[in-house]
């Protein structure tokens, strides 16, 4: 671990190590989005749309005032091994489904792209779902959705590996059969094949690591899928009601939103805002 990594040193708290954070290692929240000037309803959004003389730079808007669109992917994937059986995980879609209510609560349109078993977000009107269940669906659905989109959350837990199918095998294994061997193949990087779409937006990734490896590889992570930001968080967050993640960004930042591990819902909202600064602040960069 490299001497004052504040983001090891935020988990090596929790392990029991007690220690203060160095001073502005971690950025406290920042009231950078004053409530009151959020567009809260659709009707407020369609205000921006209606200023074309003057496009506004908000940072709820793109660069041609309309509301930011945002795209969330949440829950597991489900690999099926027979027409009975599935290869899955204990991903519970609760952070995807809360961050799509925080995004839509800004009066952005939001797009939920909603793994199997996973919670119900609060309707809205700003709100779309669509449903996948094997890492292929949703690819598929990332590639039609992505290009209509500003900012990509990739907040799905999605398969390393699935099962291979064989053709002759039965369409349900059956006890008789005896012992079984199931073979996997490795599952394409979703998010690193994005990158390779020509698309100015802002893909955010997450990383789910046991803590001592946590910030490493969150960052090797964020460098090999090209992404803008990455959420690092260790692995108590899945199926959890708390999550103790730091957002880390392309240019080193990283931020938190305090220390130890917060309401998954108080972390969608801190997050959603966080994401919708890093946006408006790359394209000021592309803009200057
Ligand atoms: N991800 C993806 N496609 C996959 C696996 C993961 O797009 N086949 C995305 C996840 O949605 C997440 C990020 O990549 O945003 C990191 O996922 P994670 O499971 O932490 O890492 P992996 O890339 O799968 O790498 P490893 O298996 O080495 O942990």
């Amino acid at each position: 671990m490299a001497a004052g990594d504040p983001l090891q040193l935020k988990h090596a708290a929790r392990r029991g190590n007690r220690y203060r954070t160095p001073e502005g290692l971690l950025e406290r929240p920042r009231p950078d989005l004053d409530p009151d000037t959020r567009p809260k309803s659709p009707s407020m959004a369609v205000h921006f749309t209606d200023c074309n003389s003057h496009v506004p730079q908000s940072p709820l808007t793109s660069s041609s005032g309309t509301p930011l669109r945002v795209l969330i992917t949440a829950g597991p994937t489900w690999e099926p091994v027979d027409e009975v059986r599935f290869l899955g995980n204990r991903s519970s879609g609760r952070l995807g489904a809360q961050m799509a209510v925080a995004a839509t609560q800004r009066g952005l349109p939001t797009t939920l792209l909603r793994g199997p078993a996973t919670a119900d977000p609060t309707p809205d009107p700003l709100l779309t779902e669509q449903r996948f269940h094997t890492a292929s669906e949703l690819d598929a659905a990332l590639h039609l959705a992505w290009p209509n989109h500003d900012i990509l959350i990739m907040a799905a837990a999605v398969a390393d590996h699935r099962p291979i199918r064989d053709p002759e095998a039965p369409r349900k294994i059956r006890r008789s059969t005896g012992e079984f061997t199931i073979r996997t193949e490795p599952v394409p990087d979703l998010l690193e094949g994005l990158a390779k779409v020509p698309h100015g937006g802002t893909r955010i990734g997450f990383a789910l690591e046991p803590a001592d490896e946590l910030a490493r590889n969150a960052r090797e992570k964020l460098q090999r899928k090209g992404l803008a930001a990455i959420v690092a968080n260790p692995l108590e967050t899945m199926d959890a009601d708390v999550i103790d993640g730091v957002l880390i960004d392309a240019d080193g930042r990283e931020q938190s939103p305090g220390e130890g591990p917060i309401e998954k819902t108080a972390f969608a909202v801190w997050l959603i805002d966080r994401v919708i600064d890093l946006h408006g602040r790359r394209r000021s960069a592309i803009d200057e």
